[in-house]
Order: structure tokens, then sequence, then C-alpha cells
């Protein structure tokens, strides 16, 4: 069974500035979670949360819990190295090492953890491409540049990438928003596959896309310009977009707003 998320009352600012607010829920393990919600809700700024990235940012903090393992990840004895190794981040556009090779793309969390015996690396490589869905298009030109591959197969490369280092958890913010229809379908796919053995959290703007590869589905809204970011409701994908709870949802989803 993959890991699971329990979120608590999680908070987040840019310097004074409250951007997510006091925000709870679950991530359940081997389901793909969607966050949908309009544009500054605060769906980046959540899931940047989930491996401590966003704190990197200067003048920037979170407040709250994320259980991960029983353990909560922004614990004072928890370092944030190994906790985003241990959660995975795939961004909106696909940014592979550009001077570096397809073959380095993919191990390149291993030159930054140390390094493996060359057999080992040769195996995780034609493993993480595999499951990425990329190993057939590339395995004759590993050593090519990663720009040369077209934005659907940097993404996913860039998939391949997060999981070579093994991650318990997933998350994508927006990964096709860059991509045409038939790359956004084949990472649609890639995500359903990669649910059977991961978890994964996906930050997306296309409703069919939640509706289609999520299990659950979360909204955020800041009710005014400027608010501060809050969940209105989880659940069942199919309920939040056919019965949602709250008007709110109700609006975003059938597009009155946002
Ligand atoms: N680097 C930053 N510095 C200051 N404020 C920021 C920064 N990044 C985001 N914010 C603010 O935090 C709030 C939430 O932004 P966030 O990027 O998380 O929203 P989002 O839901 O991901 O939006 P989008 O759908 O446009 O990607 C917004 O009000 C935004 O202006
Ligand atoms: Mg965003």
């Amino acid at each position: 069974m993959a890991a699971s998320f329990e979120i608590s009352n999680l908070s987040a600012w840019y310097g004074k500035r409250l951007a997510i607010e006091d925000i709870s829920l679950s991530v359940e393990p081997n389901q793909v979670t969607a966050l949908i919600g309009p544009s500054g809700s605060g769906k980046s700024t959540l899931v940047r949360c989930l491996n401590r990235l966003h704190e990197l940012l200067p003048g920037a903090r979170a407040e709250g819990k994320v259980i991960l393992d029983g353990e909560n990840i922004y614990d004072d004895a928890v370092d944030a190295v190994s906790v985003r190794r241990a959660v995975g981040m795939v961004f909106q556009r696909p940014n592979p090492f550009p001077t570096m090779s397809i073959l380095d793309n993919t191990i390149a969390g291993f030159k930054l953890n140390g390094r493996k015996p060359k057999a080992e690396l040769q195996e995780i490589v034609e493993r993480a491409l595999t499951a990425a869905g990329l190993w057939d298009e590339v395995k004759d030109r590993l050593s090519a540049a990663a720009t040369s591959l077209s934005g659907g197969q940097q993404q996913r490369l860039c998939i391949a990438r997060a999981i070579a280092v093994q991650p318990e958890i997933l998350l994508m913010d927006e990964p096709c928003s860059a991509l045409d229809p038939v790359a956004t379908l084949r990472i649609e796919d890639l995500i359903m596959e990669l649910r059977e053995r991961y978890t994964i959290v996906l930050v997306t703007h296309n409703m069919q896309q939640a509706a289609r590869v999520a299990d659950r589905t979360a909204f955020l809204l800041g009710e005014l310009a400027g608010d501060p970011g809050r969940l209105i409701e989880i659940g069942p994908t199919k309920k939040i977009f056919t019965q949602p709870e709250d008007k709110r949802t109700e609006g975003y989803i059938t597009g009155r707003f946002g």
C-alpha cells in the first residue's frame, strides 16, 4: 500500500500575506486526489507545502500538520531534504535539465542523493522510463539531449525522473497545461497506471481531467480577490461534479465563476 497524507489546519504565508488558511484534508493511498479551484485559490501553494518546497521562498512559511507515514513532515526533527525525496513533484512546464542527456535526467535524483553502481543505474533508468511510458521512444537515444524531445515526451521524462528515486507520493501541479490534447491523454493514462503504485495529488484547471482521472476531488476557493484560499469541500469526484454539498462548488464546476 502506498503512503497517505493527513493534512490538518495547514496555513501558509508569503511574507505577511496569508495565501491558504486552515486547510484540513486527507490524501488516500493509491488514489488520485485532484485539487481544483480558480486561479489564486492556493492550489500550488498547498502542494508546495506537502514537500516543503514552499518554505524555500524568502519570507515564506507554513503552519499546521502534514502527517506522512505517521510523522509530521513539519516536526523539528524531520529533515526537509528527506521529505522532498519521499514526495516527488512534477511541475506545470516540463523542466528537464537542459544541458543533460535523457539518461542523466532520469537519474538526476541519484546524482544529488549519492551515487549508485552503474549496472544498478541502468536498471533504474529502464524501469523509470518504462513506468513513464517513454522507454520505447527513447531507448535508442538515451545520450541525446533532453531538449531534443517533444513537450509531451519531456513531461514524461520529468515523471520518470520523479519516480526513479521511488518516492512515496507524487505531486503534479497542472502537468498537462503546456501540452496538446494527445500528449495530455497520454499523461492521463500514465497517471492512472501510476496510481497502482503511488499516491498522487493532481492540481488541474481541467474539469474533464479531474473527472477522468481523480478518485477524490477537493475544491479550493478564496472568496474575494486577495482572500486566502480555503477548502470548500472534498469528496468522491463523481459526487463533487454531480451533487456538491456547497453552492460555491456547484457555481465553479458549472462555470459560473473562476
Ligand atoms: N511567490 C509568491 N509571492 C507572493 N505571493 C504569492 C506567490 N505565489 C503565490 N502567491 C499568492 O498566493 C495566492 C495563492 O497562489 P497559488 O499560486 O497557490 O494559486 P493557484 O491556485 O495555484 O493559482 P493558479 O491556478 O493560477 O496556478 C495568490 O493570491 C498568489 O498571488
Ligand atoms: Mg498554481
